[in-house]
């Protein structure tokens, strides 16, 4: 059998991903995996519409296809992002349409599921008859008994094909509404009280609800605040994930594009930050991605912290929760505030108008007493994981993070809560004894572990 592997690293064959991709095609030398590298021959599939029928043709001529790649930035790299974008543009959808699929990642786990459920989906949109995902570590091929777990995917997956097993889909089409924004005057305007408000975009055409939606909120505020438009940037390509960032948060672009200074003297200089932009095949465009994946270059470390972020999105949010997810996450692990996110999903314009003016009042407020919410399992979890690559595996190539952590106290294991040890100690020991095990299992439990809270209480009073 031939299965086409779509190759989603920037790396091309000296990627992780296709190390894994290498060690299926020994394992199971009767079937050919033919694989292309799309990620970093991208510039060329965008110029070249013959790289891109090749590609089709590979497609169209196998048995099934292998959606191979790395985890960038919670989703799949700008670079691929943009090759599902063209599928659509040069409407090439029926190529895939019916052919057996799956999905192959190498991560550190931090929000693969999100990756997964988008590579899903996007199989689901072009009909394709989806066999299953492996997420894998990326060190997991270092692993025998991991080792074995690819071999058992990929042999159900070559099964699967050649049995023709009956597949079904996971996600529902989503469905685009017909709403034209007719935004009204601000009723009053919000003075900015000298906080800096950013508005980035990837806008093409001010007529849409997009661009309305940006002149609305921009005349919400009493004074002139800055757009910048991710066209106009100079932005020479996608994160190559070349991590010579690991060492010292230099990216390797360096001055050959103007990113680095654009995030360090703009984005990193802002107060408020608001996102807008147009949900394109169940994301934002690949401009936006590579907006984020670029901004890789502080690795590990948060550089937005404390500031306030609003979302402004044109499209059917409500439709797409791992959308809202990847932004909920981003914002919290970016120890930022996310204030809001208005979509023009509301049934009226003067709802949505509402909603823009009360965005604007909330990030200028928020901003004015600090606050950022309390982080949810999206940002304790996530930072976790980053904790202990950053303090093993990872803490070699990634030194400034490593620097960072222990500068800032995140290495917080093994908890040296000598108190709590102590307590646990005596506390464990006491319920050897039968009697005093059954006092305080049945009897003091919930008594006992509300006390430390009446005692702050007592104290207020
Ligand atoms: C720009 C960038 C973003 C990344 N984002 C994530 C992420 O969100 N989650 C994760 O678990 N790993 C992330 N990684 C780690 C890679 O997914 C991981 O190292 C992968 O194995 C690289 O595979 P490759 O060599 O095939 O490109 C990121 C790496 C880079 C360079």
């Amino acid at each position: 059998m031939k299965i086409t592997v779509l190759n989603g690293s920037p790396k091309g064959h000296l990627s992780v991903t296709m190390q894994y991709v290498n060690f299926i095609q020994i394992k199971f030398p009767r079937h050919e995996l033919k694989i292309l590298n799309i990620a970093s021959t991208i510039k060329k599939i965008e110029k070249d519409g013959k790289a891109f029928q090749e590609i089709m043709d590979e497609v169209r001529s196998s048995e099934g296809v292998l959606w191979a790649f790395p985890l960038y930035y919670l989703l799949v790299s700008s670079q691929y992002k943009r090759f599902i974008e063209l599928i659509w543009e040069r409407e090439a959808v029926d190529v895939f349409k019916n052919k057996y699929t799956a999905l192959l990642s190498t991560s550190i786990h931090f929000f693969d599921h999100t990756a997964h459920n988008y590579m899903n989906a996007i199989c689901d949109d072009l009909d394709m008859k989806f066999l299953g995902s492996f997420s894998a570590g990326m060190y997991d091929l270092l692993s025998e008994k991991r080792r074995e777990r690819l071999t058992l995917f990929a042999s159900e997956f070559f099964d699967g094909i050649q049995n023709r097993i009956p597949t079904s889909k996971r996600f529902s089409p989503v469905l685009y509404r017909n709403f034209n924004f007719v935004p009204s005057p601000a009723g009053h305007k919000i003075n900015t009280q000298g906080k800096r408000v950013l508005i980035l975009t990837d806008l093409k055409d001010p007529q849409t609800n997009l661009g309305k939606m940006i002149e609305r909120l921009k005349n919400a505020f009493a004074e002139e605040v800055k757009v910048i438009n991710l066209h106009d940037l100079d932005i020479k390509g996608g994160c190559l994930g070349c991590i010579q960032c690991g060492y010292d948060y230099q990216c390797s672009y360096g001055d050959q594009d103007g990113y680095v200074q654009f995030y360090k003297n703009q984005v990193k200089k802002a107060d408020i930050l608001i996102f807008t932009g147009t949900i394109q095949d169940r994301y934002l465009s690949s401009r936006w991605k590579m907006f984020f994946d670029r901004s890789f270059f502080h690795t590990h470390t948060p550089s937005l912290v404390g500031k306030q972020v609003g979302f402004v999105l044109s499209g059917p949010l409500r439709q797409i929760p791992n959308l809202r997810q990847i932004f909920e996450a981003y914002t919290e692990w970016q120890q930022a505030n996310l204030v809001d996110i208005v979509t023009d999903e509301e049934e009226e314009s003067k709802e949505l108008d509402a909603r823009l003016q009360h965005l604007a009042e909330q990030v200028i407020h928020l901003a004015g007493i600090s606050y950022v919410k309390p982080k949810t399992f999206l940002s304790v979890g996530g930072m976790k994981i980053f904790r202990d690559d950053v303090w093993g595996k990872l803490r070699f190539p990634f030194q400034a993070d490593h620097h960072f952590y222990k500068k800032h106290h995140l290495y917080d294991f093994p908890q040296r809560d000598y108190k709590a040890r102590m307590i646990n100690a005596l506390l464990i020991l006491l319920t050897k004894i039968p009697s005093m095990r059954k006092e305080i299992y049945r009897k003091r439990m919930k008594e006992e572990m509300v006390k430390p809270f009446q005692k702050v209480l007592e104290k207020m009073k």
